[in-house]
């Protein structure tokens, strides 16, 4: 069986005032941290995959020597997609080339806003035109299949800076773009200053207004909205990520990653002192019953526009999906929640403003 792998780089310059991933900003530890990797990496190593995607944290901070032993290591595998996340500021052409001669065929850029005001004020380490510098010597050095990663409801963006933004990137003419509303995860500095008062988030509205504005936006450049936050044009959907939404299995090595395999989902030790120590062997292993994998099913799937496949469904857990959920369905179809068209059911326009809330009823 074919599955997906994530590897976790655990490394940035500078910590985004936003941002809990789990990344760290001491880089001396990373020739121990790939030492580590390379072993967990080659636990796997006579497994089938269909995608590979480095993320982190800023894979493109790692040093040229280490990037290389880990494309290296990597590119034995047979693959169809291999990602890289890379981050504006961190990535010149000596890498762009080792990237592509490794097989790296998808690149997935952060840029967040073509503001630099606005990237300042997220504590981003570069600028619109250090993005643009990277996202055209990336062109120019043969990568047909970008990602741009991009940020609605910052504070003090108003919504033509948003405009602005979509307009200056279907410009460029990615093949895939997601857009993520502003999330306030506890522990970053960005709660703190909100605790204390010292920002302002714009209401629920005004964050719908936002991504309303997006998705119209975007699909009258061609893109297809697939994914509650992702869009893609046609056959450049991520094969990586619908694996997570498809609920299949993958497997996730580095400090903090998750896998999920034969029902049983592993999390590797989420500090990296602790992963090195440990030889990445410190794990977790919690069993997913099959009740909880339905609930997970139904709440990733309706994460795409598209919905949840009532056949899917059936071959996957050998029960009918009316005969599970049926109450909980119907209840939802009557406000206006979710539609079904015979085969699929999947959030209505109303549906998606209340996403969180919609998952909720599946738990
Ligand atoms: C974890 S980052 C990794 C990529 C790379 N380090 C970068 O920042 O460009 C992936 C994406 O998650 C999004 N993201 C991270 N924290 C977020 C938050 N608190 N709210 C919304 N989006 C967030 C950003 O758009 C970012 O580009
Ligand atoms: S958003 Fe990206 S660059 Fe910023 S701290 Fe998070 S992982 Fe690092």
């Amino acid at each position: 069986m074919e599955r997906a792998l994530y590897v976790h780089i655990p490394f940035c310059l500078k910590k985004c005032l936003y941002c809990d991933f789990y990344s760290i900003t001491d880089l001396t530890l990373q020739d121990c941290y790939i030492d580590v990797l390379l072993k967990e990496i080659k636990e796997i190593e006579d497994k089938e995959l269909k995608s590979i995607f480095i993320g982190g944290g800023t894979p493109t901070v790692l040093s040229k020597y280490n990037l290389e032993r880990l494309l290296k290591n990597l590119s034995r595998f047979d693959f169809k997609e291999f990602t890289v996340e890379a981050n504006p500021g961190t990535l010149n052409e000596e890498k762009l080339l080792l990237l592509k001669d490794y097989g790296v065929n998808r690149l997935s850029i952060g840029l967040q806003a073509v503001q630099d005001n606005l990237l300042k004020r997220l504590g981003r380490i570069h600028n619109f035109n250090d993005f643009l510098n990277n996202y055209e010597m990336a062109r120019k050095i043969g990568f047909k299949n970008i990602n741009v990663d991009l940020m609605f409801n910052i504070p003090e963006q108003s919504i033509d800076d948003w405009m602005d933004t979509l307009n200056k990137i279907v410009d460029l003419n990615p093949e895939h773009i997601s857009i993520y509303s502003l999330i306030l995860e506890e522990g970053t500095v960005f709660y703190d200053y909100y605790q204390k008062g010292e920002l302002s988030i714009s209401d629920d509205e005004i964050d719908r207004q936002m991504y309303h504005y997006a998705v119209e936006f975007l699909k009258s450049y061609g893109y297809e909205h697939y994914e509650i936050s992702n869009f893609a044009k046609k056959g450049f959907e991520c094969i990586h990520n619908l694996t997570y939404w498809n609920e299949e299995e993958y497997y996730g090595v580095g400090a903090s990653a998750h896998s999920f395999i034969d029902s049983y989902r592993y999390a590797n030790a989420s500090d990296i002192k602790e992963y090195i120590t440990s030889r990445y062997l410190k794990r977790e292993k919690i069993y997913i019953s099959k009740e909880e994998q339905m609930q997970e099913f139904m709440i990733l799937g309706l994460r795409k526009i598209k919905g949840i496949s009532k056949k899917d469904f059936k071959n996957r857990f050998n029960v009918d999906i009316i005969e599970v959920y049926g109450d909980k369905i119907s209840k939802l179809l009557r406000q206006g929640l979710v539609f079904d068209n015979g085969e699929f059911i999947s959030l209505t326009s109303k549906g998606l403003d209340v996403a969180n809330q919609v998952f909720l009823v599946f738990l």
